[in-house]
Formats: C-alpha cells, sequence, structure tokens
C-alpha cells in the first residue's frame, strides 16, 4: 500500500463512523459533498482527467476499437491514477484485485467504477427488453432488473448501462430489441420500472448497482432505421416523443445517464449544449453523471464538427459530457487544455465532483471491496430463485398472434408425434438474444429440450430444416419427411441474437434465408403448423399470417426459453403479452407506429371508394397502411368482451377528473391476465396531434366467467402536451377516449375539455 493512501483511508474510515454515529440524512448530504471537495482539493490536473477516463476492460470489446490493455499496460495506467473505471468485466476476484490495484497503490487511493452492459440479465439471462416490455408488466420488470443488479453487483459490478429509453418506432433499427418499444408513454413507465429495479432504495446497497440510462437523445429516430445514422426533427417532437421516457428514468433516480452517437439537428449529441446543460441540468435538475458512448467524443471529427481531438475534448466537455468512454481524449487533452485556458477548470472540476459523488454514493470509499464479494457471487449467480424469475419473465413476454381453431394450447399427456423443426428448434446461444455478454451459451434450455419436458405422452423429433441465414435447402428433405410423420409442427423460426443490438440493422425485416422456404415446404404437407417466432423488432410476418393457424412472437426469451414457451404450448401458462411495436404488412411502411399523425388525406382502408377519392389519399397502391399486428395487440387462450364504456362526464374542467370505466368478461374457458388499455385522442390542436395516444392501462386477472368494471381517471395532466411555441400546457376543446385489448380493436366516446391551463412538466407519467 502506498503511504499516501493510507491517512485518505483512515480519514475515510474514521469520517464514516463518525457520520454513521450521529446520523440525520441532510447531514449525509453535505457530507459526500464536504468529501468530494476534499478529495478534489488533494488532485492534480492530470488526476482529474484521469478520474473521466473510461476504458473497456480484456475480456471483450463492445465497440469498434479492441483497445490493446495488455494487461500490464492497464495495470499500469490504474496505479497512474489514469483511469476512474474499466466496463465489460466481471468476477469477484477479477474487480476485486482491480479494486485493490487503485486503491493500494495509486497516489489517491480512488475506487474504480466497475461498468458493464448488464441489459437483460447477467448470468441469469432474462428476455430482451423489448419481449419483456411485451409483458406490460411493471412488478415483473423491475424484478428482472433487481435479480440482474443482484447477480452483478456480486461479480463487482457497481454500474450498468441500461435501460435504454430510445423510442423505436422503425423495425429496421436494430437497437430496438433493446428498449421497450414504439410508445414514449410504455417506455417511460418501463424504463423507470427497470431503474428502480437495478438501484433499489440506496446506491451503497452491495445488492443494488447505478443505472446509465441511454442514449441521450434521440438515437431511435436515427434515419431509414440505419444504426448511428443522423436525426434531424422539431424541438416539440423532442419534447413531446423522445424525450419523456429520460425524464421519467431520472424522475426515478437515474444516477447517470449516457450521450447517443447521433447528432441531432446538425450537432452530434455528445457535444449538445442545448439538450444537457439546458434540458438535462437546468430544465431538469439532474445533478449525476453524463457518460459519453463508446468513443463519441473522437466521433465528433468524423461527425465534421470538431477540427481534431482537443478540439472535440473541449466541444463535449463544455457542453456538458462529463466521462469519455473509450476515447481517451479527456485523458490526453484536457490538462492542456485547461493550462492554455481553452476550457475553464470549472468545467473539469464539476466533471470530476459527479465522479467522485457517485463512487462515494456507491460506497465505494467506505468499501472498495463491497461489491467483489466471491462468497456472494457464488450464491447469486444462476440461482434456483433468480432462474425462476427468468421463467416467471419468459413467460409473461411470450405473445400469442394467431390461433385459429384453438390449436393452442396443445395436451401435454396425448399420445401425439410433434416434430419441432426450424434452426431456432435445438437451439442454445441464440435464446440469450443480443447484449448478453455475461450468459453462457450452453446455458439456455432451448425449444427442444422444453417441449420434451412438458410432453410427456408425446414423441418428439428434431429437424434442422436449414439454417438461419444460409440460402441452402439441403435439409429441407429431412424436415419434410419429419413433418410427414408428426401429428403436430412446431416451427422455430426467426432471428438470431446478432441479428439485433447495435449495429445490426437490416433493411429486409423478413424471416432471413430459406427460412419462409422451409416453412411453405412444411405447410404443403398439409400438417398443423404452430409458429413460434424469435425476433428482436417487429417482423414482417404476412405470409405467415395468411397460411399458418397459430403463430406465437418468442423474441429471445434468454435461460429459460424453452421451459418458458412449453409451459405455453401446453397450456400451463395462459399467453398475456401485449405487441410493444407495430408489425409491419411490408418492409416499406417503416417507420410504422400506431400514434401518427392524420394528415389532410387520411386514408380508413376503405377500397370501395371511388377511384379519385381513394388515389388522392396518403396510402400505398400495394398495401393498406395498417400494421399486420398493432400496438398492444395480444391473444390469449381465454376470450374478453369489452362493453359499456361510460364516462362519468362529457365535460372535463381544467382542476377536474373524469372517470372511465368499462366492463370486460372473460367468455373463454381459462383463467387469464388481459391489458386493458386505455388512449386518447385530441382532435384540434396548435400543433396536429396524434390519432390516437395510449394514456392509462391495467393488467389484471379474470377467472373463466369472471366480469370486472375496469376504471380508470383522466385528469387535465394526462392531456398535456409540448406546443409549437414550446410551452407545456392543455388545450379545451374535444377528446376522443378509445378503451380496448390493443390500439386498434376500441370503443370510444367523446368528451370536452374546458378550458386551457398549464401544466408543470413534472413526470406526467403515471399509469
Ligand atoms: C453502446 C452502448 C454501450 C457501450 C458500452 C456502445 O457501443 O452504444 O449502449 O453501453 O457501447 O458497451
Amino acid at each position: 500500500m502506498r503511504k499516501t493512501f493510507i491517512p485518505i483511508l483512515l480519514v475515510v474510515i474514521l469520517g464514516s463512523a463518525m457520520l454513521f454515529s450521529s446520523f440525520k440524512p441532510e447531514d449525509k448530504k453535505d457530507k459526500t459533498e464536504q468529501r468530494v471537495e476534499d478529495l478534489l482539493s488533494k488532485m492534480t490536473l492530470e488526476e482529474k482527467a484521469g478520474q473521466l477516463n473510461f476504458v473497456v476492460g480484456d475480456l471483450f470489446n463492445t465497440g469498434p476499437t479492441v483497445r490493446t490493455s495488455e494487461s500490464d499496460k492497464f495495470n499500469e495506467a490504474i496505479r497512474k491514477g489514469e483511469i476512474t473505471g474499466i466496463f465489460n468485466i466481471h468476477g469477484a476476484a477479477y474487480t476485486g484485485k482491480l479494486q485493490k490495484l487503485a486503491v493500494e497503490e495509486s497516489r489517491l487511493g480512488i475506487p474504480l467504477l466497475i461498468g458493464a452492459d448488464v441489459i437483460h440479465g447477467f448470468k441469469t439471462v432474462f428476455p430482451i427488453p423489448l419481449g419483456e416490455s411485451a409483458s406490460w408488466d411493471l412488478a415483473a420488470i423491475e424484478k428482472s432488473a433487481r435479480v440482474a443488479a443482484k447477480e452483478s453487483a456480486a461479480s463487482g459490478i457497481n454500474l450498468t448501462f441500461a435501460p435504454m429509453a430510445d423510442v423505436a418506432r422503425d423495425a429496421r433499427w436494430g437497437r430496438t430489441a433493446e428498449g421497450a418499444g414504439e410508445d414514449p408513454y410504455l417506455v417511460s413507465l418501463i424504463t423507470a420500472a427497470r431503474v428502480k429495479g437495478f438501484q433499489g432504495n440506496s446506491l451503497s446497497d452491495p445488492q443494488t448497482i447505478a443505472a446509465c440510462v441511454k442514449h441521450f437523445v434521440a438515437y431511435g429516430a436515427a434515419e431509414a432505421g440505419r444504426d448511428y445514422n443522423t436525426v434531424d426533427m422539431s424541438e416539440y417532437e423532442l419534447r413531446n416523443t423522445y424525450l419523456p421516457p429520460f425524464k421519467a428514468a431520472l424522475d426515478a433516480g437515474s444516477a447517470t445517464i449516457m450521450t447517443a452517437f447521433n447528432e441531432l439537428n446538425g450537432v452530434p449529441a455528445t457535444a449538445h449544449t442545448k439538450v444537457m446543460r439546458q434540458i438535462l441540468r437546468d430544465e431538469w435538475g439532474f445533478k449525476g453523471l453524463v457518460i459519453s458512448d463508446w468513443q463519441n467524443i473522437w466521433e465528433m471529427t468524423s461527425h465534421g464538427y470538431a477540427q481534431n481531438n482537443a478540439h472535440a475534448g473541449e466541444l463535449a466537455l463544455k457542453a456538458g459530457t462529463d466521462l469519455d468512454m473509450m476515447a481517451e481524449i479527456y485523458l490526453k487533452e484536457l490538462p492542456q487544455l485547461v493550462k492554455s485556458g481553452k476550457v475553464e477548470q470549472k468545467y473539469l472540476d464539476d466533471a470530476v465532483r459527479r465522479v467522485l459523488w457517485l463512487k462515494f454514493k456507491l460506497g465505494l470509499f467506505d468499501n472498495p471491496y463491497l461489491y467483489s464479494n466471491t462468497k456472494t457471487e457464488k450464491k447469486q449467480i444462476r440461482s434456483k430463485e433468480n432462474l425462476q424469475a427468468a421463467f416467471d419473465m419468459a413467460q409473461r413476454s411470450i405473445v400469442l398472434l394467431k390461433n385459429e381453431n384453438n390449436l393452442l394450447p396443445l395436451s401435454a399427456s396425448a399420445k401425439q408425434k410433434i416434430a419441432v423443426i426450424g434452426p431456432l428448434g435445438n437451439n442454445k446461444e441464440d435464446m440469450n438474444g443480443t447484449w448478453s455478454f455475461f450468459g453462457e451459451a450452453q446455458h439456455p434450455v432451448s425449444f427442444l429440450e422444453g417441449i420434451k419436458k412438458y410432453a410427456k405422452g408425446a414423441e418428439v423429433t428434431y429437424a434442422e430444416g436449414c439454417e438461419l441465414y444460409s440460402d441452402s435447402k439441403a435439409k429441407f428433405d429431412a424436415a419434410v419427411a419429419a413433418a410427414n410423420k408428426a401429428d403436430v409442427v412446431v416451427m422455430a423460426i426467426g432471428e438470431s441474437a446478432v441479428m439485433n443490438g447495435e449495429g445490426a440493422s437490416r433493411a429486409d425485416v423478413s424471416l432471413p434465408g430459406v427460412q419462409l422456404e422451409l416453412v411453405k415446404a412444411i405447410h404443403a404437407t398439409g400438417k398443423p403448423i404452430i409458429a413460434l417466432v424469435s425476433s428482436g423488432r417487429a417482423l414482417e410476418l404476412t405470409w405467415l399470417d395468411e397460411n399458418i393457424p397459430t403463430i406465437l412472437a418468442t423474441w429471445s426469451l434468454g435461460s429459460e426459453a424453452g421451459n418458458a414457451v412449453a409451459s405455453v404450448l401446453f397450456g400451463e401458462y395462459n399467453p398475456s403479452g401485449k405487441l410493444p411495436v407495430s408489425f409491419p404488412r411490408a418492409v416499406g411502411q417503416l417507420p410504422l407506429y400506431y400514434n401518427h399523425k392524420n394528415t389532410g388525406r387520411a386514408y380508413d382502408g376503405n377500397h370501395s371508394e371511388p377511384g379519385s377519392e381513394r388515389v388522392y389519399k396518403s396510402r400505398y397502391r400495394d398495401v393498406p397502411n395498417t400494421a399486420l399486428y398493432p400496438f398492444g395487440y395480444g391473444l390469449s387462450y381465454t376470450t374478453y368482451k369489452y362493453d359499456n364504456l361510460k364516462l362519468s362526464t362529457d365535460k372535463l374542467a381544467p382542476a377536474g377528473q373524469l372517470q372511465v370505466s368499462i366492463d370486460v368478461t372473460n367468455t373463454g374457458k381459462y383463467a387469464g391476465e388481459e391489458v386493458v388499455q386505455l388512449y386518447t385522442r385530441d382532435l384540434v390542436g396548435s400543433i396536429t396531434r396524434p390519432v390516437k395516444e395510449l394514456k392509462k392501462f391495467q393488467k389484471l386477472t379474470f377467472m373463466p366467467g369472471e366480469r370486472k368494471t375496469v376504471k380508470f381517471t383522466i385528469s387535465p395532466e394526462d392531456l398535456a402536451f409540448w406546443r409549437a411555441d414550446l410551452t407545456y400546457g392543455t388545450e379545451p376543446g374535444d377528446f376522443k377516449v378509445f378503451v380496448g385489448p390493443n390500439s386498434r380493436d376500441v370503443q370510444e366516446a367523446s368528451f370536452t375539455l374546458l378550458k386551457d391551463g398549464s401544466v408543470k412538466y413534472e413526470s406526467s407519467i403515471k399509469n
């Protein structure tokens, strides 16, 4: 241990002991600030720059530059205080060793942030975020993040780069898989639930980790769904659609936020003073840490926004990016930029303050090894309880898209022959999905394993049929032969894990390779087919919808994929998922989202209109405008009847409330859960308004025959929006309210909002 560290550690230990004995909440805040200031006053310019330098570890890379971090060089950088933290490493023993280096062998003994992309589980892998979002189950989603936090924290990690709050309306964009879909309200609630799950009630709890909501901002609106592409949008659209989930995450306490790769209206997000200084800091009062995305600062030269590295560093820091991930520009350029007066020292100091604050809040100064506990690690990783939570979440994520003649559920005891066919039928690795570097390829339960386990009376065979992408049909014959011998075929098709996530945009979002041809060949046998379609986005499934009786969206379901799917196929679990994204009829419809504007020439799909009426409408000649499967859609083994929609008043006063009620009856044979959804439409606005906007939902259980009167309350705040003059508020006038099982099949009523009012922009994100 270096001499300089001992007194600091003593001061820290004694300080925290004193603090503990006379603890008052307001004291704690002041003490942390005091501790930060004390430490800051001891730091050289170089050490400060080092505290802003965040680098990837030597286990795996998630970006373009392979870091030449031979352990020695890496360790030396820690000793010299040139690294604030390392990410995408894990392991209690390994991270403990690195913390030891930092606290015992660097001059100031500042512990490390250990970051990781803990996106959907850790070693116990949960469904990809888009899949989880299909559950519309906030408690289950929060629990999923809590389990991920427990496992990863035990493995030395104290910060996750999640949740992703980007609203995604273009299925071509691969990162759709990492978020919560196309609707700002649903994305907001889910993102907030994830933050709560990761962070719990205290950052210094060894079972929680700091969240990093990302990517700030409008990354999901990349032109043509191509990753990293340009974004140009009005400020009111930004505020109405893309910012709310970030605000919700920060209101839920997210300790950090990550900048985006895209430029926004001509300025790279990492140097966007307006969004970071004005909106994030001044309007929202965010006090936490802003982290750049991978090499973002360096990329400003490619954007054509910075002349060189030094200029990029100057622009990013001044605009409000605190931490430099992977560009090493702050480390190399900031000391000189400050010395030369190009960057005022206050910018550097503020950024360092926020890093130190986070490290204090995480409890790292009190115990640098808090998160690196080999015993807890062993207990936590893939524990029975965690796998059970992953199973439960996977069941809830499955969406039943079609079930003609109630082909499902199958009987588990029947003596039947089931052929599992398709490239994802006996596949483990792809069940883990995108962004699951910690989940091991051999761990997930495959569909075949799950089906064999559940179908006690059946003879289950398997044929791959074709590979995920290849155009070879060499295995078709064997698959057709297997189908011919079977009573029922379960086809497991869709995307591989690497077809989703970062850098995984697709221009054609249909089934890859020759998979559709395989489905057609099996269909020609005349056997009943159940299609399990796994994907990280909304796929174009038009042929399947027209020809295959039963279709399930099975995303990438994680460690328990096969068990969860089998429990649904054999009726142990009645599917309750609802789509968080609209499934298109054709790729050319993209971007496609239910909450679009009406246009001046709206087309309602009525082909019987006279030609001239039909032609000059906002439509395609070849496909309808509508989604194949709309937002909020998902079937069940039971059926629900919606009737008796009632409003408590048809006039809503500015301080008033409107009660909306509807009777929902389970008219089928099975108990089930139904997501009852409420949408509104503001008919006339000072800027045009979407044709529908989700405002509330409830997920409720119904026994067979059970009828419930489901009640919602609408307040004027629920109807507020950002206007062209950038004020936020409501406008008087007529509204429609819609209630139903999805965004399409709704009942409607009308009311009038009586007087306008300006509403403070807190977070109108309450369900
Ligand atoms: C991604 C981020 C991720 C980071 C670190 C980047 O390429 O855009 O979402 O957190 O890498 O792995």
